[in-house]
Parts: C-alpha cells; structure tokens; sequence
C-alpha cells in the first residue's frame, strides 16, 4: 500500500481573505458532516461511484487538516450508516476498502498530529479486516489530545439510542441503578459519544435537508448548515463558509438572548 506524505501542518497555506473574516475565539468546538453526494458528483463527470468515493476520502482529508490548522477540537463524520448495507455489494466492499486503505495511508501522519481516533457504531459487524485496522487505529491514537477524529461506520441514531437503553436496561437488572437515577445526563454517557459534548455545527454538503439517521440523541441544539456543494468539491474554502455562517448565529438553547 502506498505510503502518504501529507503533512498536516499547513497554516502557511491561508488562501484569501474568508480565512481572515474568522473568528478564532469563536469557532465550534464540535463539528458533525454528513459526506453527501459522492455518487453524484461522480455521475455528473460519468465516473463510476467508487471514484466519488475516493475524491470523498480526500475532502475527509482536507477536513481534517482545516480542523488541526484552526484548532477545532472534535470531527465527526458520517462514512456508513446501517442504512448503507441496502447498496449493491460492490459499492458496500468499495467502502470498506477505502476505510481500510484510508487508516493504512493516514494513520501514521493522524497520529504525528496528536489526532485521535475513534468510531461510533456497531463496529464488530463490519469486516473482520476493517476491524482489525479500527483497533489498530484506536489503540495507536488514544492518548492523542489534539483532535478527536470520530468517525461513525455502521451507525445508526435509532440504533445507538436502542444500545444505550439496553446497556441501561443491563444494569437496572444487575441491581446497579434504580429505574429513576435514569436522566438525560446518564442516558448521554451510554451513548457511543459517551462524554464527548454534543456537536455545535452539523454540516450537510449535496443539498438534502435531511438529518438521516444521524446523532439524533446528539443535535438537539445543534446549528444545522447545508450547501449544494457535493462533498468531493467540499473542501476547505467550503469549510470556512460554513463556519462563517456559524458565527453569524446566534444559539439561544431555548432560552431567551
Ligand atoms: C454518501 O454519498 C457517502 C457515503 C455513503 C460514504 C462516505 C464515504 C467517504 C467520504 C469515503 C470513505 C472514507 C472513509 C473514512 C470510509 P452517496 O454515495 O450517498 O452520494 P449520492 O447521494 O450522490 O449517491
């Protein structure tokens, strides 16, 4: 497999002036993607899927790099819902190669840039090489502290709710905690995302305007951005908008200003 030699260092690389309308004391903390429109974008160039997918990985890529440039702090990012298992059996293997081939190329450097990785998600049914090069990846970054990287592979919001109630349901059975200690703050920490802070800005590229399954529990409150803009095309200038637009919010969490 061919080693990268990205670096992800490269606040040299300021490319006009939306970089400077930021505010860095004001950016999200948390940051979810839905990466949309990868079999579009390949469509639209008569390519086949598995290209779109590829170009995908790079944004993810170029997503990352914006996140540890800027010093966001948590990327979450949607690679396979449970719903995904309904695509042809090629497109399912294609994913789970680039997952494979995306930690074998990047991990190294993920982990020279103090990222962290992490998963939501039913991961023991995913295959058993994906697997492997998961808790490879987790094992290798989990005393990182620069960004947490979480990356959801056969995720469902429907899904995680059910293993949180039945994890909870566990231990009311075991006698380890009455029916009404159960609140909103531990039903959270048996959520995949356990004590991770619910995102801020939940970006959504391709124009859809749904949520799709996506950290339901989670978005709540949180500031929901779409564009037209498949994801492939997504990158940082991308990116910025979407965190301008963010900072021209103003989040109120059902209080008043
Ligand atoms: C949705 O686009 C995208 C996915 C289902 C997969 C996302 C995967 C990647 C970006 C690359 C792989 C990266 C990792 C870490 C596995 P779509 O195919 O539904 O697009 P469409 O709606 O235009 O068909």
């Amino acid at each position: 497999m061919m080693k990268n030699n990205i670096n992800y260092t490269f606040s040299q690389n300021k490319q006009n002036d939306s970089w400077d309308k930021m505010e860095m004391s004001r950016l999200p903390y948390h940051v979810a993607i839905i990466m949309d429109g990868n079999g579009r974008w390949a469509q639209e160039r008569g390519l086949p899927r598995a290209r779109g997918h590829r170009a995908g990985m790079e944004s993810l890529r170029s997503a990352v790099e914006l996140c540890l440039e800027i010093g966001i702090k948590i990327l979450t990012v949607y690679a396979f819902s449970t719903e995904n298992w309904k695509r042809p059996q090629e497109e399912i293997s294609i994913l789970m190669g680039l997952l494979y081939e995306y930690i074998q190329k990047e991990l190294d450097e993920l982990h020279k840039e103090q990222v962290k990785v992490r998963t939501l998600g039913r991961i023991s049914e995913l295959p058993a090489p994906a697997v492997y090069e998961i808790k490879r990846a987790q094992e290798l970054t989990s005393k990182n502290k620069k960004l947490i990287l979480n990356i959801a592979l056969n995720y469902g919001g429907r899904t995680e709710i059910v293993d949180a109630a039945r994890r909870i349901a566990q231990l009311a059975v075991q006698g380890k905690i009455l029916p009404e200690e159960i609140d909103e703050e531990l039903f959270q920490k048996h959520l995949y995302t356990g004590d991770l802070p619910d995102p801020d800005l939940l970006i959504r590229p391709a124009g859809e305007l749904r949520i799709s399954n996506y950290l339901l529990w989670q978005i709540a409150y949180t500031e929901f951005y779409s564009t037209s803009t498949y994801w492939p095309d997504f990158r940082k200038e991308e990116f910025i908008k979407a965190l301008l637009s963010y900072q021209g919010r103003q989040r109120r969490f059902g209080g008043l200003k």
